[in-house]
């Protein structure tokens, strides 16, 4: 124990330091300015202030800020998959009612809190009940927002149930969750019901655009559409991967795009099918081997996007259909943990089994 050395020696080490270099360097201010400035995620950056930021969704959105306007906000209810902008949502509507006041007058609890069922009588009540001072915000009712309500238990919703009841004079409940089957149908009843769907393409690319723009960005066309693509309307996940391969690459192309969120790229599935439907069992199995060793791929990737790609294949509807689901078999074995390389040899049959059915329609 004697050994370790305290913490406060080690800041005062690594403030002097910190002087002693500055002392030595003529352009101490930007250096100062540099230790300070923490990169921020772009998720947090670019989240929308205001609910005319939100992309998409512009008949909830509208919904929404008309409702709030009018001061008659109803219990809400969102859902819908991740990267939506559900909370953004929220966040700009509690903004609009009490500006500068929004943080006395919202109470936030995600699945991070503990949120069992006596948090959610005490916390909860304690909040509601108490008397709001609400200076120069447009609105006296406060905002309980739920974030992740589909992870709270069951008991918990069903004493919720009360809560709400009780305090709605006084209180507005904004619930927000991915799976809208998990909320007790007692608490769906009491709240307007609101449906993030993914993102539009047109609206990532839109939003991506004008990142791209503030931050000055590289990035070709192929790049932000391999972005679009892989994002699949998750907004969040759009801005994680164009950040993350900004930092490991200056220029944002298609190839940078994959290789760093280590997804096969098109070519490479292009090329794995063209070996599947054309090289014989033992060559096919080697050269994709090789490949995946030399990529690093998964090989659950690769059986995912062959899929998708076998789609786009010319063959008769009964062979596609065999195909599909022996692709789909591997696929569950592989989230088993089991062994990749038989598994890359089941790929490799069933290909060559669709090859011969294949050949003998065709006859
Ligand atoms: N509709 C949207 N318009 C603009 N940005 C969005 C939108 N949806 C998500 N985002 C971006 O993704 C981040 C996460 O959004 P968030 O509202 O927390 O998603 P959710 O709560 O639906 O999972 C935001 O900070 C924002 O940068
Ligand atoms: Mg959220």
């Amino acid at each position: 124990m004697n050994d370790v050395p305290s913490p406060m020696l080690i800041d005062g080490d690594e403030n002097q330091k910190k002087d002693s270099f500055l002392k030595a360097n003529n352009k101490g201010k930007s250096i100062v300015a540099a230790l300070d400035s923490k990169p921020t995620p772009w998720v947090e950056k670019y989240r929308p202030q205001s609910l005319s930021d939100v992309a998409a969704h512009r008949d909830i959105v509208d919904t929404i800020d008309r409702l709030t306007s009018e001061n008659r906000l109803p219990h809400l209810l969102l859902y819908g998959p991740p990267g939506t902008g559900k909370t953004s949502t929220i966040l700009a509507v509690a903004r609009k009612l009490y500006g500068a006041q929004y943080h006395n007058m919202i109470l936030e609890l995600n699945a991070s809190d503990d949120r069992g069922i006596d948090v959610v009588r005490q916390q909860i009540q304690d909040f509601a009940s108490t008397q709001s001072f609400s200076f120069g915000s447009k609105s006296s009712v406060k905002l309980v927002l739920l974030d992740e309500t589909d992870a709270m238990t069951k008991d918990a919703q069903f004493a919720l149930r009360r809560v709400i009841e009780k305090y709605t004079k006084s209180t507005r409940f904004a619930l927000i969750c991915n799976q809208v089957n998990k909320i007790i149908p007692a608490l769906q009843s009491r709240c307007t019901r609101f449906r993030f769907a993914p993102l539009d393409p047109v609206h990532v690319v839109e939003r991506l655009r004008y990142v791209i723009k503030v931050e000055g960005l590289d990035v070709t066309d192929s790049g932000l559409e391999a972005l679009v693509r892989l994002s699949n309307g998750d907004m969040r996940k759009a801005l994680n991967i164009l950040q993350s391969t900004y930092m490991a690459s200056q220029q944002i192309t298609e190839e940078a795009v994959y290789l760093c969120t280590g997804n096969p790229l098109p070519k490479d599935i292009e090329q794995i099918c063209y070996w599947l439907l054309n090289e014989t069992f033992v060559e096919s199995y080697k050269r994709i081997s090789k490949m995946k060793t030399t990529k690093g791929l998964a090989l659950v990737d690769i059986v995912r996007e062959v899929t998708m790609f076998v789609f786009k294949i010319k063959m008769p509807s009964d062979v596609r259909v065999q195909l599909i689901n022996d692709l789909a078999d591997i696929e569950y074995r592989l989230s088993f943990g089991c062994n990749d390389k038989l598994q890359l040899g089941s790929l490799v049959s069933s290909f060559t089994r669709a090859r011969s059915a294949i050949l003998a329609a065709a006859k």
